[in-house]
């Protein structure tokens, strides 16, 4: 599977065509230290790979739709046979240009030398200020010295924007061949989830549980988790981000994995919960219950036309009408969604954009009151869940929760793609229902 050089250019042409008169700068991802001269494995910038498909760290890429000869340049580390035998192949120069599509390729220590040529004519520089400091402080640079330029010669750059306004309404809608990258990345990550159910018994460890599912990752071609795998069992899975992974599983535990793997940096995102010994205690069965009724209700309204927040309310709706015939919430069901009386249940959202990042570029409104509207080729997750705590604190003016409540944390994420006429559940291979959760 891979993305074609076609694709690219065609990404690269649509950005431009919002680019107007700007110039626009995308920065590789930086490397990062894991300890003393050991780096951590290199994770390209999405943006940088969406609009490129290079993967090595230390380059640029400068868009000029209206410079007369390069609309496309690219700085890249040059070959370096010595580099090389400690740190792996490098494309190079030349093979960049032949490669990559760019209509000119530098050597990165020329940046600051050729930069200008492709700015010097721009009304704006489009440029994220990213977590590179230093790379931040050269643009910068280039932006102050050519402002100089602009009250001599009347022509220059004289805005900054950030490049996501242009970019991310692009990335937001996937392309077919996107989609195949994602489904291959939800297929991995239902079969790590499977797997792990499959395993999952009294006295086994958690850490044993997310070497089942990464094991699955990599034996099946993915990079590895898009995540840290979440392996929460009994209170655990009431910490949303747990990932110690070290807490042996009783009878009785519920079990939460999170668990999504990456796949040509294609994301998959699943989490189900389900009890540990085989059978849901009455009050984990409740509370189950209600979760995935909020989540099918939830998937229902994913479809295109519908404004965004439509399936995280349809979602709160349920999980609140559920706790207050519980009697875990009490009063008027409209001023404890309005007020969020909920969130000590229910802290998080409904789902996110799933990508090239997990939780992956694009706005959810266009403005403060309006909502995106959902289209076909939208990834998402609808991840609804309900986390009573052991020490749960009920905003004032609701009841305490009683002891056979507590302990209990559900979540249960599907992915989800937009189609035309309603939505694809990407991830409907690992099961869900009450019974399939039991043996
Ligand atoms: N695993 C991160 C999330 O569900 O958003
Ligand atoms: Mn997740
Ligand atoms: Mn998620």
């Amino acid at each position: 599977m891979q993305i074609e050089p076609a694709e690219y250019r065609q990404r690269r042409e649509k950005l431009m065509s919002k680019i107007g008169n700007g110039t626009a700068i995308f920065r590789s991802a930086p490397t990062a230290v894991m300890h003393n001269d050991v780096e951590y494995i290199f994770r390209q910038d999405s943006d940088f790979y969406y609009l490129t498909g290079f993967n090595e760290a230390e380059a640029v890429a400068v868009f000029a739709p209206h410079h007369e000869e390069h609309n496309f340049v690219l700085f890249v580390q040059p070959k370096n046979p010595e580099k090389e035998t400690w740190t792996g192949y490098l494309l190079g120069v030349e093979a960049a240009k032949e490669q990559l599509g760019a209509d000119e390729v530098y050597p990165i220590d020329e940046l600051d030398e050729k930069l200008p040529q492709y700015l010097q004519k721009a009304e704006k520089i489009y440029y994220h200020l990213g977590r590179d400091r230093q790379f931040n402080a050269t643009i910068l640079r280039h932006w102050q010295m050519l402002m100089r330029g602009y009250q001599k010669h009347g022509i220059g750059p004289m805005v900054l924007e950030s490049t996501n306004t242009i970019l991310h309404p692009l990335r937001q809608v996937k392309s077919p061949t996107e989609i195949e990258f994602i489904r291959h990345a939800t297929a991995i990550s239902a079969e790590a989830q499977n797997r792990a159910f499959a395993f999952s018994q009294p006295g086994r460890y958690e850490y044993e549980i997310q070497a089942e599912i990464e094991h699955t990752f990599r034996l099946k071609g993915a990079i590895g988790p898009a995540y840290p795998t979440i392996v929460a069992s009994g209170v655990n899975s009431c910490i949303l981000h747990y990932i110690e992974n070290n807490r042996q599983l009783q009878d009785g535990d519920l079990l939460l994995i999170d668990a999504g793997c990456s796949y040509g940096y294609y994301n998959g995102d699943i989490t189900r919960t389900f009890p540990v010994g085989g059978k849901f205690t009455t009050e984990q069965k409740i509370i189950y219950e209600l979760v995935l009724d909020a989540q099918q209700q939830a998937i229902e309204q994913v479809k295109p036309g519908n404004p965004y927040n439509l399936f995280h309310d349809t979602a709160v709706r349920v999980l609140v009408e559920g706790l207050m015939e519980l009697g875990l919430l009490v009063g008027d069901i409209e001023e404890i969604i309005e007020e969020e009386k909920y969130k000590p249940f229910y802290m998080h959202r409904t789902g996110h954009w799933l990508g090239l990042d997990v939780h992956d570029s694009g706005g959810y409104k266009y403005n403060e009151e309006d909502w995106y509207i959902l289209q076909p080729g939208n990834i998402l997750t609808v991840e609804p869940g309900i986390y009573i705590g052991p020490n749960i604190k009920p905003v004032e003016g609701q009841p305490e929760v009683p002891e056979r409540w507590r302990g209990i944390g559900i979540r249960i994420e599907d992915d989800v793609l937009v189609t035309n006429s309603g939505n694809e559940v990407l991830t409907a291979a690992v099961p869900k229902s009450v019974a399939a959760m039991e043996r």
